[in-house]
C-alpha cells in the first residue's frame, strides 16, 4: 500500500501551478494534475476552499479486497466511483473517523515517460514508497488509529510525546511500505491536514528548494532540521493555500520483520523551529 495521491481544493489555481512546478519541482501533465515519478500524476488541483480535497491510497488488489471486507464488517458506508476519472483499476469512496475524504484505489496509470524535472534534477524517493507522507487532523486519535490500523492494514511505525514551545505534541505515525511513515495524527488541525511531504534524492536538493522557497515568497513555517524517528532532514514551509508542505531527504526505511515501536521525546533533534521564536519582540 502507498500514498497514491493527493488531491487539494484551492482558491488559486495560477499560484498552485508555479508552487508545485517551479517550488517544489513535479512536471504538470494537464487538467490541473502533477507528476513526480513513475506515476502518471501524483497531485491534483481543483477549484476549493484551501484544502485537502482527497486523499488516494493505493493497494494491490488483494489489499484492497481486504481492506473493503473489514469497512464492509464493520458497516462502514463505501461508495465504489468512476475509476477511469482517476486512471485506476478500482476505486472506492470512504471518509475517515475525521471526515477526510479517502479513495482506495488500485491500478493507477503509469506513465511511459521518464520523469523529468529542469528543477528538481535528480527526481523524488517515490515510486513504491508512494509519493511522501501526510499529517491529517485526528480530533479522536484512538478512533483513527483503529480505523488506520484494523481497517486499512496501517503498521503503528513510533510517537513522538512532548512540549514544543509551549504547545504539547502527541504524534502517532504509520506505515504501509518501507517509509517510515506515509500518515501521521495527533489531534484537531485547522485544515483536513496539517502538511503534506515531499523527499528528494540528496541534502543539496532540500537547500535548493529552501532556496526557491524563499525566492517564490513562501513563508517559512519551521526551519531546517532533523526528526528523531524518520530522521528526515527538512523543512516547512506554507503553500499557497496556507497548510504547510515539508520538504526532505534522507528519511529512514523500516523492516517489519525487525521494527520495534518506540516513543521519542522530542519532535527534532535540532531545528524545525518557528524561525519568529528567535525574532526581537519588536519585529514579531
Ligand atoms: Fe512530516
Amino acid at each position: 500500500m502507498q500514498l497514491g495521491f493527493l488531491e487539494f481544493g484551492v482558491r488559486d489555481e495560477d499560484a498552485w501551478h508555479a508552487f508545485l512546478t517551479d517550488v517544489v519541482g513535479t512536471i504538470a501533465v494537464g487538467g490541473g494534475r502533477y507528476r513526480m515519478d513513475g506515476h502518471a500524476w501524483r497531485f491534483g488541483v481543483v477549484e476549493g476552499r484551501d484544502d485537502l480535497e482527497t486523499v488516494g491510497w493505493e493497494f494491490t488488489e488483494a489489499e484492497l479486497d481486504v481492506a473493503l471486507g473489514h469497512l464492509a464488517g464493520a458497516d462502514i458506508e463505501v461508495l465504489e466511483a468512476d475509476p477511469a476519472e482517476r486512471g485506476c483499476h478500482r476505486r472506492y469512496r470512504v471518509l475517515d473517523p475525521a471526515g477526510v475524504p479517502l479513495e482506495l484505489v488500485s491500478g493507477l496509470t503509469r506513465a511511459t515517460e521518464p520523469f523529468e524535472s529542469p528543477v528538481q534534477r535528480s527526481g523524488f524517493v517515490a515510486d513504491d514508497q508512494g509519493l511522501g507522507h501526510l499529517v491529517v487532523t485526528a480530533p479522536d486519535p484512538a478512533g483513527s488509529r483503529h480505523f488506520y490500523e484494523a481497517m486499512l492494514g496501517f503498521r503503528f511505525s513510533d510517537r513522538i510525546a512532548c512540549s514544543f514551545h509551549g504547545h504539547d505534541v502527541d504524534l502517532a505515525f504509520f506505515h504501509a511500505n518501507r517509509r517510515h511513515h506515509s500518515l501521521a495524527f495527533g489531534g484537531q488541525q485547522r485544515k483536513r491536514l496539517h502538511h503534506f511531504m515531499v523527499e528528494a534524492r540528496s541534502m543539496d536538493e532540500v537547500g535548493l528548494a529552501f532556496d526557491r522557497t524563499m525566492k517564490a515568497g513562501l513563508p517559512i513555517m519551521q526551519t531546517l532540521g532533523r526528526h528523531p524517528n524518520d530522521r528526515m532532514f527538512s523543512f516547512y514551509a506554507q503553500t499557497p493555500s496556507r497548510f504547510q508542505f515539508e520538504f526532505g531527504w534522507g528519511g529512514r526505511e523500516v523492516d517489519d520483520d525487525t521494527w520495534t515501536p518506540s516513543t521519542h521525546d522530542r519532535i527534532s533533534e535540532w531545528g524545525h523551529h518557528p524561525p519568529q521564536v528567535f525574532w526581537p519582540e519588536e519585529s514579531k
